[in-house]
């Protein structure tokens, strides 16, 4: 069997020849069209460093960073949703998650200690070490050389089992790693890029070999490359609240069908560190009562599975869209916000414990490609381009209906300990937003 898959990009439209060969080895995939695309994207990115990720389930991507003199690999989140960079120390072989690589601190020559235990919180456990400085490469491409870069080389760490990688570079605020230069601060402070941006492209290959899927998911410093990793040129900028520490947007409406919800929180962080959405208790059960209204539904150990396949179909389901910035509508089909596994749908939607922001993780990031922009604090979306071959997520498992990606479930970016804020005024447009408590 042999299919064509096309699709737009950019103003030519490219063309892929599907070939599924035998059982058990990866769809070969073979371009046709090869030459348009390398035009399209060489002259963009070529100076502008980027990495390329795995993805897990897409519930994870991870990418490779390289730490100490010698370097030593590390598989990291790339999370904007906390500040801290931590890799596991050979301290942790015991005391952490299985990781592929431990930091031997006293076998680097560029280590330094700088004094200090610190215990970091997130929303799905935590990790604790000694406050390091280190040298840091990063990207596949170009890559960056850091020196000194401010870490913690991490001698414990507790409920990290789902996470498959090393550890975790944060790309959010200085305000969340005490006053100490992120990454991203350093990249620009020692002029390796010109911009402090970066830009996020999470691809939907769902079983994580990139090389069958184009374009890779990926990570560009310095910049962005709409030519790859864009349907078109349009993005959308908004302002962004580094006085939350966070990458935060202003969510101003949220509508299920063109109808809107009640809701009282009109904050959203963007975090490509927690695979799913997360919204406030209220909010997340009365978008839940609205998708169950249009089928059947039933909630799994707090998440919604639905009927895609008995007596309902993916289709009949709503569309929810999230108004943000000044208003612009980022719309979430049922084909992207469920995943699909036989004849049920599971929410990639839930509930926060506590806590009234929203959190917008990897399902929304896999529809927009993510620009952050830390000079001019603003974020942009723009309609990611679709993967060329999508591994999807059916697996006809029939009657399952244990949502398998708990597994791989990750919450990193959110501290709740973080989201004490303090009442502060947002500005967008002529609407002037206030009093935010938790
Ligand atoms: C220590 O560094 C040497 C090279 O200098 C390397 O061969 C060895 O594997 C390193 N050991 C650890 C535990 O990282
Ligand atoms: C770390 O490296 C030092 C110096 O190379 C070596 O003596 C020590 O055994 C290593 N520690 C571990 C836990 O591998
Ligand atoms: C990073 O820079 C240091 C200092 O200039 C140099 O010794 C090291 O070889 C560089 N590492 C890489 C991988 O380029
Ligand atoms: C980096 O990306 C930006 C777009 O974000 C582009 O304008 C710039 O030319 C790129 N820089 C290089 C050196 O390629």
């Amino acid at each position: 069997m042999r299919f064509l898959l096309c699709w737009i990009f950019a103003l030519a439209v490219t063309c892929y020849i599907v070939i599924p060969l035998e059982k058990s080895q990866p769809m070969k995939m073979i371009d046709i069209n090869s030459i348009k695309l390398a035009e399209l994207s060489l002259n963009l990115i070529d100076l502008n460093t980027s990495s390329y990720f795995e993805n897990v389930m897409n519930m994870q991507y991870s990418g490779k960073i390289r730490l100490g003199t010698p370097p030593v690999e590390f598989k990291v989140i790339f999370d904007t949703g906390s500040s801290w960079l931590w890799v596991p120390s050979t301290n942790c072989r015991t005391a952490c998650h299985p990781c592929s690589n431990y930091l031997n601190t006293s076998n680097s020559s560029s280590y330094k200690s700088l004094g200090e235990k610190i215990t970091l919180s997130y929303g799905m456990g935590f990790a604790q070490g000694d406050l390091s400085q280190e040298r840091v490469i990063i990207g596949d491409r170009n890559p960056l050389n850091v020196s000194n870069q401010a870490f913690i080389s991490v001698n414990q760490n507790k409920d990290f089992e789902g996470m498959q990688a090393d550890g975790i570079l944060g790309l959010a605020f200085r305000k969340l790693s005490k006053g100490y230069n992120t990454l991203l601060d350093n990249i620009k402070l020692q002029g390796l890029i010109t911009n402090k941006i970066f830009s996020v492209y999470f691809g939907d290959n769902f079983f994580g070999d990139s090389k069958i899927t184009s374009p890779n998911s990926a990570i560009i410093f310095g910049g962005y490359d709409l030519a790859s990793y864009a349907q078109n040129s349009d993005i959308i900028w908004m302002s962004v609240f580094p006085e939350t520490g966070y990458w935060t947007v202003l969510l101003t409406n949220i509508k299920v069908d063109y109808t809107l919800i009640d809701y009282v929180s009109f904050l959203a962080i963007v975090d490509t560190g927690t695979s799913l959405i997360m919204a406030p208790k209220n909010e997340a059960n009365d978008i839940m009562m609205r998708i169950h209204q249009k089928g059947q539904c039933y909630l799994a150990f707090g998440f919604l599975v639905c009927d895609c396949g008995i007596s309902h179909k993916i289709t009949d389901y709503p569309d929810i869209s999230f108004e943000l910035g000044s208003g612009h509508a980022f719309v979430l089909k049922p084909e992207e916000y469920f995943m699909k596994e036989g004849l049920y749908c599971q929410l990639l939607l839930t509930s926060l414990q506590k806590g009234n922001f929203w959190i917008l993780g990897d399902v929304f990031l896999r529809k927009y490609y993510s620009i952050y922009d830390a000079e001019n604090s603003k974020v942009g979306f723009a309609l990611a381009a679709k993967s060329t071959v999508v591994v999807t997520a059916d697996f006809g498992f029939g009657s399952s209906i244990l949502p398998m990606f708990f597994l791989t479930l990750l919450f990193i970016g959110s501290s709740i300990l973080y989201y004490k804020w303090q009442e502060f005024d947002v500005d967008e447009g002529a609407t002037r937003y206030q009093r935010i408590h938790v």
